[in-house]
């Protein structure tokens, strides 16, 4: 591969941003300064553009069984859309498993995803209570790169769901190896109760959804998940953040010194309970369910202050037709949304452009942070010599107006459809090599390698 030089264009960290060059030697950022020598490289001008580190979308679930049906992405096609978003690394998960299968899970998993990701990818490893053996397999999955361990608060029905000494000891096990622990949080008691309640007066819309899970139960379960921290002294990842209670529990906890980061997604950010009303609502479906205004504000405070760390995606996306089978029965109707492709378009335009965060703070949350939270840094998430050229050279004043027709994730409809957006990348680097050009992808299947992942130090 010939040499590459981004030139002129207006080079992002989390802390600054100054017109540079880049030159990528190998797959690799050799240099970035001002006129740097172009004799024998391929120059890319990027006058007038953002040049950003890649994406790094640390929570998707492509060809994710759920509820009789499967999530409409597979590695392929939701990676190849990934990509054309800017996104150039995803972290997915593995199968749900005990100690004594999680490595089987892991090995499953990677053999379904190897040889068919657009760009680099790695796994979550999903566990479920704690065994004799568990504690084995977490050194076996930490040699092979495996340094987040998931675990649920919910889900007894579905097999997902741990106990609070189980995700104690989950804790305590990762945490003397410098991995971590992150959970779903919702608690199951209180979901059961009012699911009950919705289920005696026969009301099984979609708002019934969001109601029968209603601030409360992620409040309550994200404050005990951080006291386990606490008591454990654990590192502890709260996935898909959507309440202003689960904000207030993490603030507390990280302000008196518990090693917690949270995540919040665009559709927490973006959507509210409104839409389950329309008659559409069923295709908006997902868990934690949408929220009231109020929690949204709070959520961007959350991230505007940096107590928010990492934007995710959740992305689970589902056909409509797929939605629609049980538009009328939320106990039935696949959850969850797509999303990878629309990340950082959307970050940018309803994020920086709306004032709430820097265009430093974009880079943050989406690439810096979630490669420093999942040990892929600085190999990922940052622009500077020696670090991967995974790149993004983004037009700020592009015009978007989102149609699910015109995306490339495998579904056919997009809960944010006619939202208009001003700036969207234009062209995506994997480790050197352009995989997508003027918004249309052109790599390679299997373009995408496994990322081994580091434990903390
Ligand atoms: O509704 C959602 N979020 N589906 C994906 C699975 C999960 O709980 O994250
Ligand atoms: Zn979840
Ligand atoms: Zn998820």
């Amino acid at each position: 591969m010939k040499d590459i030089i981004i030139k002129g264009g207006e080079v992002v960290t989390p802390f600054t941003r100054s017109k540079a060059d880049i030159l990528i030697s190998k797959g690799i950022i050799q240099a970035i300064g001002r006129n740097l020598d172009e004799k024998g490289k391929k120059v890319i001008n990027a006058a007038g553009k953002l040049v950003l580190p890649g994406t790094i979308d640390a929570h998707t679930h492509m060809a994710l069984p759920m509820k009789g049906t499967t999530s409409s992405d597979s590695f392929w096609t939701g990676t190849r859309a990934a990509a054309c978003g800017g996104v150039t690394t995803i972290i997915d998960f593995t199968e749900m498993a005990d100690g004594k299968v999680l490595l089987k899970a892991f090995r499953e998993r990677k053999k379904m995803a190897q040889g068919q990701c657009a760009i680099d990818w790695a796994l979550h490893s999903c566990l479920r209570g704690w065994v004799k053996g568990s504690d084995a397999a977490i050194d076996r999955l930490i040699k092979e790169g495996v340094t987040s361990f998931k675990m649920f608060t919910v889900y007894g029905e579905r097999g997902l769901m741990s106990g609070d000494g189980e995700i104690f000891e989950a804790l305590q096990a990762t945490a003397r190896r410098g991995a971590m622990v992150t959970v779903h949080s919702e608690n199951a008691g209180l979901v059961d109760a009012y699911t009950k309640r919705k289920l005696a007066i026969k009301d099984t819309s979609p708002l019934a959804l969001a109601e029968s899970r209603p601030n409360v139960c992620e409040g309550e379960a994200v404050q005990r998940m951080i006291s386990l921290a606490e008591a454990a002294g654990g590192r502890l990842y709260i996935v898909h953040m959507s309440t202003k209670e689960a904000l207030r529990a993490l603030k507390e906890g990280q302000r008196r010194g518990v090693n917690v980061v949270g995540e919040t997604c665009p559709q927490y950010l973006l959507l509210d309970r409104d839409s389950l009303e329309g008659r559409k609502g069923h295709r908006f479906t997902c868990v934690p369910p949408l929220r009231d205004p109020i929690d949204k504000l709070v959520l961007w405070q959350g991230v505007e202050e940096g107590d928010i760390a990492v934007i995710g995606t959740d992305h689970c996306p589902f056909f409509g037709k797929q939605k629609d089978k049980h538009a009328k029965n939320f106990t039935k109707i696949p959850l969850g949304l797509p999303g990878v492709e629309t990340l950082m378009p959307l970050t940018y335009t309803y994020g920086v452009r709306r004032g709430h965060i820097s265009v430093n703070q974009m880079v943050q949350v989406l690439s810096a942070n979630p490669a420093m939270v999942f040990g892929m840094y600085p190999q990922k998430g940052i622009l500077q010599p020696g670090s991967d050229a995974d790149i993004v050279i983004f037009d700020p004043e592009k015009k978007v107006t989102l149609r699910a027709k015109k995306l490339n994730m495998n579904t056919d409809y997009s809960p944010y459809e006619g939202l208009k957006l001003v700036g969207y990348p234009e062209m995506t680097f994997l480790r050197g090599k352009l995989i997508v050009n003027k918004g249309k992808y052109v790599g390679d299947k299997g373009d995408g390698k496994y990322i081994k992942r580091e434990v903390a130090g």
